[in-house]
């Protein structure tokens, strides 16, 4: 599919001038109200531009990967629901805070995904975490759900889905499916994802527009292969093995 020109901003902090600041490529817009794209700021386009360059050696694709994660696991909290929630300070005054409402679990789509449950750890202590793997079947070169193990409860939780690519949105399309399936109302699912195309987020949340997507970037496009371009390669594969 034909690639979309990415938008090319002026990014810096706002005591500068707009003539101070370096340009970059940040994310495409995107039109649905149920996708939030991470704040395009300085400190989150230098780590995408270190995990994208194709001299990022793994250790550093693992450490920069995982600083966007945590940014993603922060930001998908803040649509989990609260209530208010008074505690006393050891100086003896009442604060007026708000507490957490309601449980939450992890699943992650098999292989990337899993990459990303560390992050979410690190935010929710002792959370259940589910997994999923699709693959593509061979004979039909559609996704085919192959293996899941879900937290039996999973219908009483919330449940953050983890899967770091979003491309042509077929993976994710049938993790929610298969969620649904178990009793997980769309709008009890957040998708957290790091990079996306914008066919994918067209197509996944088109199918599931009460299902809240966070992603850090919507980048141009997707290439012959399905690969999302300009893209950071193969995740797995950069996180896992190379
Ligand atoms: N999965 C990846 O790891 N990379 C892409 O570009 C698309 C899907």
């Amino acid at each position: 599919s034909e690639p979309k020109r990415s938008p090319i901003k002026c990014v810096g902090p706002d005591y500068r001038s707009e003539s101070q600041k370096p340009i970059a490529t940040v994310s495409v817009p995107v039109d649905f109200d149920s996708v939030t794209v991470l704040p395009q700021t300085p400190q989150l386009i230098a780590l995408l531009s270190i995990i994208r360059s194709k001299d990022t050696n793994r250790g550093d694709f693992i450490f920069y990967s995982n600083r966007i994660i945590r940014l993603l696991v922060e930001e998908g909290l803040n649509h989990l629901p609260t209530v208010e929630h008074t505690v006393t300070t050891p100086v003896g005054r009442a604060y007026n805070g708000l507490a957490f409402q309601g449980k939450i679990c992890g699943v992650s789509i098999m292989r990337a995904g899993e990459a990303m449950e560390q992050g979410l750890r690190e935010c929710c202590r002792s959370v259940r975490i589910g997994k999923i793997l699709i693959q593509r079947d061979e004979e039909t070169s559609r996704p085919r759900l192959f293996y899941d193990k879900l937290p039996e409860d999973i219908a009483d939780r919330w449940v953050l889905l983890l899967d770091p690519m979003l491309a042509t949105g077929g993976s994710a399309i049938m993790a929610v499916d298969v969620l649904k399936s178990r009793g997980v109302p769309e709008d009890r699912i957040l998708f957290l994802n790091v990079l996306a195309s914008p066919q994918g987020i067209q197509h996944f949340s088109t199918k599931f527009p009460n299902v809240r997507v966070i992603t850090a970037f919507v980048d141009e496009g997707l290439d012959e292969k399905n690969y999302i371009i300009p893209g950071l390669g193969d995740f797995g594969d950069r996180y896992y093995t190379r």
